[in-house]
C-alpha cells in the first residue's frame, strides 16, 4: 500500500465523519424552529417566574425548620425502603407517621417514583396521555396557572399531543384574548400566540418549565447519585404534589395554607386542585386523582421539554457514528503501522 493510497483511506474515514457530523446537525437544526419565539421572551422574563414558588414558599417554614442534615440522613434510607414499594397510598400513609413524628418538618418528605413512557435512552412521550393532561390543564390548572413560553401551535406536533391544526386553531380561539403587540387592542389568540400568562392574587406560578425547575429526588448527602438512577424527578415532583395534601388547613398572615406533605415546608398556598372524577377524560381512563396527576406531570415534562424525542434520535444517531468511527480509524492506524511493525513488509 503506497503512502498515497493510505492518505486516501485517512480521507475516506474523514469524509465519513464529516457526513455523520452533518447528519446529527440536520437533526438538531430539525429541531429549531420553534425555539426563536421562546428564546426571545425568555431572558426578560424566564428567571423571576422560576424564583417567585421560591420565594413565596420561603417565608413559610423552611428557614427555620429545615436543618439540611435531617434531610441528608433521613432520605437514603426512605428511598431504599420505597423503592419496590407499589402501593402508593400504603407508602403515603407512612411517610404521614413519619412527618408527625419530626414534628412539621419535612425531612421526610417522599417523592414516588413513577415509571413514565419518556424515561430512558430510547423512551417517548405517550399522546393520549399528554392529550389526557391538556385537558387537565385546561378544565383545572389554567384558572390559576399560565403557560406563557408554550406556543399553542406546538399542540399540533409531532412527538406531542398532536392535535389536528382545526382543533389546535378552535383552541387557542377559546382560550383568555390577548392584547394584539402590534394594535394594542384585545383580540382572539391564534395558535400562533403562546398560552396565557396568568398573575394576580392567589395565582400560581407559571407552569410552562415547572418539570425542569423542580426536582423530586436529592441525595444521598448531597451526591446527587439518586437523580442518576432515577432522573431528576420534576414530574414525580409535581405528581407528589397533586397527590400529598394532608387534608389540613391552617390561616397565616391572612391567608389560607393547605397542608401538603410533599411540598418543601409542608404547606402550600394552592387549595387542592383535583379530586375523584373532576374531569371526563373521553378515551374513557377513569379520571382518578392519581391518575390525573400522572397524566398532568407528563404534559407538564412535554411543555418542559418538547423536542425530547428528537434530542434522543440525535444522541443515538451521534453514538451510532462515534462507534463506526471509531472502527474506521483504529483500522487506518493499524495500516498505517503496520510497515514499521514489521508484520506487511512490501
Ligand atoms: C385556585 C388556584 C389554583 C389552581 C386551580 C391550581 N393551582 Fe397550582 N398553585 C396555586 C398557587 C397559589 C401556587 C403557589 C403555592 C405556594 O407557593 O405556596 C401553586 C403552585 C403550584 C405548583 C408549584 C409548586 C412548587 O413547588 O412551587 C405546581 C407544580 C402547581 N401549582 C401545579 C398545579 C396543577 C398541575 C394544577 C391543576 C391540576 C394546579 N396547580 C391548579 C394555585 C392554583
Amino acid at each position: 500500500m503506497t503512502l498515497r493510497t493510505k492518505t486516501l483511506t485517512a480521507a475516506l474515514a474523514l469524509t465519513i465523519s464529516a457526513t455523520g457530523f452533518a447528519l446529527a446537525q440536520e437533526g438538531t437544526t430539525t429541531t429549531v424552529p420553534m425555539q426563536p419565539a421562546d428564546a426571545q421572551e425568555a431572558p426578560a422574563e424566564g428567571t423571576t417566574f422560576v424564583a417567585t414558588p421560591a420565594e413565596e414558599a420561603a417565608p413559610v417554614e423552611t428557614a427555620a425548620e429545615e436543618p439540611a442534615a435531617p434531610e441528608a440522613e433521613a432520605e437514603p434510607a426512605e428511598v431504599a425502603d420505597d423503592h419496590g414499594d407499589a402501593d402508593a397510598e400504603h407508602a403515603d400513609a407512612g411517610h404521614d407517621d413519619a412527618a408527625e413524628d419530626h414534628g412539621d418538618s419535612h425531612a421526610t418528605a417522599h417523592i414516588e417514583d413513577i415509571d413514565f413512557s419518556f424515561e430512558g435512552p430510547f423512551g417517548s412521550y405517550d399522546q393520549f396521555q399528554l392529550q389526557r393532561g391538556l385537558q387537565v390543564y385546561t378544565e383545572v390548572c389554567a384558572a390559576c396557572h399560565g403557560m406563557k413560553f408554550v406556543p399553542i401551535r406546538a399542540l399540533s406536533d409531532d412527538g406531542g399531543p398532536g392535535l389536528p391544526e382545526d382543533q389546535v386553531r378552535a383552541y387557542a380561539g377559546d382560550l383568555l384574548p390577548i392584547v394584539d403587540a402590534a394594535t394594542g387592542e384585545e383580540r382572539d389568540r391564534v395558535s400562533t400566540d403562546h398560552f396565557p400568562t396568568v398573575s394576580g392574587m392567589g395565582m400560581g406560578p407559571d407552569l410552562s418549565l415547572m418539570a425542569k425547575a423542580r426536582a423530586g429526588f436529592h441525595g444521598p448527602i448531597g451526591l446527587g447519585v439518586n437523580q442518576f438512577v432515577n432522573g431528576i424527578g420534576g414530574p414525580e415532583y409535581i405528581h407528589a404534589v397533586l397527590t400529598s395534601y394532608t387534608g389540613e388547613e391552617k390561616e397565616q398572615a391572612g391567608s389560607v395554607l393547605y397542608g401538603n406533605s410533599a411540598f418543601p415546608g409542608g404547606w402550600i398556598s394552592m387549595p387542592p386542585p383535583l379530586s375523584e372524577d373532576r374531569v371526563t377524560y373521553e378515551d374513557g381512563t377513569p379520571a382518578t386523582v392519581d391518575q390525573m396527576s400522572t397524566d398532568m406531570s407528563a404534559f407538564l415534562m412535554w411543555t418542559a421539554e418538547p423536542k425530547m424525542m428528537d434530542r434522543k434520535m440525535v444522541g443515538l444517531v451521534a453514538v451510532l457514528f462515534l462507534m463506526v468511527l471509531s472502527a474506521l480509524l483504529y483500522l487506518v492506524n493499524k495500516r498505517l503501522w503496520a510497515p514499521h511493525k514489521g508484520k506487511l513488509k512490501h
